[in-house]
């Protein structure tokens, strides 16, 4: 980490999960509504493929940041501003830990084995016709708005740092920069 920005690594993870996202949700809301007798097939398998992705990048996002010095937020930024990026950063790493695994367990209570590119079985979370499990996708949706909510906030501050501050903030997460 050098001059208070994100190395290479940290930017390509960054944006890669904001890619990989944009995919997930668009796939979410066209895939066809999910009944009883449904098969995890076409985009439905896609959404279960992507979103396996980003909980294994996620993962190694978590693990960079628990071996790298973060570079510190601006020096001059109000405490309750720098509280509000931190617990912002926070929601959005904690859903996108959770929403993926609600997600993992709601499909294995459909009886569906979930897989790792479309290719390696990962194991069960729950038993096939589990009650809670089928709750879960419930609580999956509200994560997923959670998620959109936090994200949406995220990139409003990321704007106000860059156009009303007029700080370096964004230039910290953007390529070729630092
Ligand atoms: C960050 C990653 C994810 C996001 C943003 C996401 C988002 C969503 C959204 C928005 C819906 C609602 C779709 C609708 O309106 O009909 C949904 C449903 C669903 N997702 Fe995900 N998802 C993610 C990861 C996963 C993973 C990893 C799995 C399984 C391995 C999964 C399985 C499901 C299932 C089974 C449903 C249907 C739930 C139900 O109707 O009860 N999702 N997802
Ligand atoms: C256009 C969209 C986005 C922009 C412009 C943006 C910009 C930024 C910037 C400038 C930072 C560094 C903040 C700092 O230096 O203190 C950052 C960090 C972060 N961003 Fe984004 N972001 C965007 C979308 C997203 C999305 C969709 C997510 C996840 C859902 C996300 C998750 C994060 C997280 C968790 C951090 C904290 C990194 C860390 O310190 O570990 N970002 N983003």
């Amino acid at each position: 980490m050098t001059n208070g920005t994100y190395n290479g690594f940290a930017k390509l993870l960054h944006w890669l999960v904001v890619v990989l996202l944009v995919v997930q949700f668009a796939v979410a809301w066209t895939m066809p509504d999910i009944h009883r007798d449904t098969k995890p097939v076409d985009l439905i398998a896609w959404h279960l493929s992507v979103g396996m992705t980003i909980l294994l990048v996620v993962i190694v996002r978590l693990g960079w940041r628990a071996m790298s010095t973060v570079p510190p937020p601006p020096a001059d930024l109000p405490a309750p501003l720098r509280l509000l990026a931190q617990a912002t950063h926070t929601v959005l790493y904690g859903a996108l830990i959770v929403l993926p695994l609600l997600g993992w367990i709601n499909a294995n209570a459909r009886g569906w084995t979930v897989r790792l590119f479309g290719m390696f079985p990962m194991p069960s979370l729950v038993e096939s016709g589990s009650g809670w499990g089928h709750d879960m996708g419930d609580v999956h949706q509200i994560v997923a708005w959670v998620l959109l909510g936090a994200a949406g906030l995220h990139v409003a501050g990321a704007l106000y740092h860059q156009f009303i501050l007029r700080d370096a903030t964004l230039g910290r997460m953007l390529p070729g920069r630092g």
